[in-house]
């Protein structure tokens, strides 16, 4: 029953979906799990709520009061019976409180977060706020509310946390640098989950995830800003990219396969701790040639640190991309690359890296071949929805998300893969550029 715990009774009001829902049918009293989504308008959010509906789960999502939409990722969701969203924010105790006692969910995934690190170093005490306090603030309304016995805990963590990095690759015990007040943030949460499981017996878990990258990725995170201006520059309304730090290194994998993996540490008996990794990292600068290869551009590259430019092999004077030091952050995280055996044993997680393949790259081949296609095509669908003034609605010519999304096709669904499934996908895509 609702407001049974220390915070008693109060009432929260849902956003203006299902209003004609009655409150019961998202209460789990017909046995049927309860999830709440922290950041359920981010990317990770917006997958892990599919994933969740499509597992019949009720899920309650929050979402963050803004005089602008920020809703894009999930409004496809609004329909669903199981589905309803609440203004939230983790910086606000009560509210949170209200939320947990009306609610009473199964699982919480707490990945509502500021979740930039450039930023962070603009924001660090808000973000402080948000990443580190506002997990606290999550876990202590679970227990003011009496769920610490019933109620599952994910904690978005991070690889940042290994920022500089102590062991290559980094695993569940490999020593944590963090090197922003982001990671900071992060680490406190971290063992403050550690700190309660300890001390409360409580089920809560972190997941360190390391990149998961997406259609639905932000603009301004380094694989969609890249993928974006490529696109913008084989149509020619952009004429340069510009870049930080282009020799860093991550372990980009997809964030569907890891919201899969979120939910699997949290089905597991015991709380855990897990690191989601695809254990193969590549630069940015790879990065970078991989993307303008696939619209027939190979990148040289001239100069040296802030000097350094990428021109068109075919043009030396076509200088397409330029180092901007605003984009250098004051600490970098130089290397990530993860060790996901522990998670490959104990929840048999199994992602897969979603970097680019070069048409020229190791993995030709009719396989090759066949993916190459299916690029093309989502291309020239791409081209023609512009062409029919969808280009506010979707992300034109998006490289990483086509390719992103044929990785994601498996064999056997080759044969009836429709650009159709792409094309929902890209709908659903963040337009925002801040
Ligand atoms: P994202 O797209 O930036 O989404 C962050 C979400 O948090 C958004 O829904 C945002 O709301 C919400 N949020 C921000 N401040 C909040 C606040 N004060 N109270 C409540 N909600 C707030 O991030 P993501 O890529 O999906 O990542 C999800 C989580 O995983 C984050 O905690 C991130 O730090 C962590 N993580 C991500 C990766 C990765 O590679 N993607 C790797 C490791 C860990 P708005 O939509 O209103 O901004
Ligand atoms: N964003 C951005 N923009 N990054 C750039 C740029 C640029 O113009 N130029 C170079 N980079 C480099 C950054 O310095 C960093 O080394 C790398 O590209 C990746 O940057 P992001 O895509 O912004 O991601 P991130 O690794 O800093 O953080 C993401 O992954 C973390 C997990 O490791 C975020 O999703 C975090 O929330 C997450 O915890």
């Amino acid at each position: 029953m609702a407001g049974s715990g220390a915070c008693g009774s109060a009432h929260t009001s849902p956003v203006h979906i299902n209003r004609q829902q009655p409150p019961s049918i998202f209460t789990n009293t017909d046995g049927q799990k309860v999830a709440l989504i922290t950041g359920v308008t981010g990317q990770d959010g917006s997958y892990l709520a599919e994933f969740l509906l499509k597992k019949s789960y009720k899920v309650h999502g929050v979402i963050r009061r803004s005089s602008s939409f920020n809703t894009h990722r999930v409004e496809h969701l609004y329909e669903h019976p199981n589905f309803r969203m609440h203004y939230g924010d983790l910086t606000d105790s009560m509210n949170m409180c209200q939320l947990l006692s009306t609610i009473k969910p199964d699982e919480i995934y707490n990945l509502g977060a500021m979740s930039h690190v450039k930023v962070s170093f603009d924001m660090s005490e808000y973000t402080a706020d948000v990443d580190g306090v506002g997990v606290l603030r999550l876990l202590n309304a679970i227990r003011s509310c009496g769920l610490e016995r019933t109620c599952k805990f994910y904690q978005a963590s991070t690889s940042e946390l290994y920022g500089k990095v102590r062991e290559i690759p980094q695993k569940e015990t490999t020593p944590f640098y963090p090197r922003s007040p982001y990671a900071v943030a992060k680490q406190f949460a971290f063992w403050s989950l550690v700190n309660y499981r300890e001390a409360f017996g409580m089920h809560l878990s972190n997941g360190i995830l390391f990149n998961h990258e997406s259609p639905r990725r932000g603009a301004t995170f380094v694989t969609r800003k890249i993928t974006r201006a490529v696109a913008a520059i084989h149509r020619g309304t952009q004429s340069q990219l510009e870049l930080g730090n282009i020799d860093a290194k991550r372990d980009w994998g997809h964030a569907k396969d890891y919201v899969e993996g979120m939910w699997m540490i949290l089905q597991q008996e015991a709380a855990d701790d897990f690191v989601l990794a695809t254990g193969e990292t590549h630069s940015v600068r790879e990065f970078v040639e991989k993307a303008f290869l696939e619209v027939g551009i190979t990148i040289k590259w001239r100069g040296e640190a802030v000097n350094e430019v990428g021109y068109d092999s075919a043009d030396d004077n076509r200088v397409l991309v330029k180092i901007n030091p605003k984009y250098y952050r004051p600490t970098e995280v130089d290397l990530l690359i993860g060790d996901p055996s522990k998670a490959k044993k104990g929840i048999r997680m199994a992602g897969k890296n979603v970097f680019l393949r070069s048409r020229q790259g190791n993995g030709g081949g009719r396989h090759q071949t066949s993916r190459l296609r299916q690029f093309y095509t989502v291309l020239k669908t791409h081209t023609a929805l512009c062409r029919a003034g969808f280009d506010k609605l979707i992300v034109p010519n998006d490289c990483i998300l086509a390719e992103l999304f044929v990785s994601r096709v498996s064999k056997t669904d080759r044969k009836s893969w429709r650009a159709a499934r792409v094309l929902r996908d890209i709908r659903a895509a963040p337009v925002r550029v801040v």
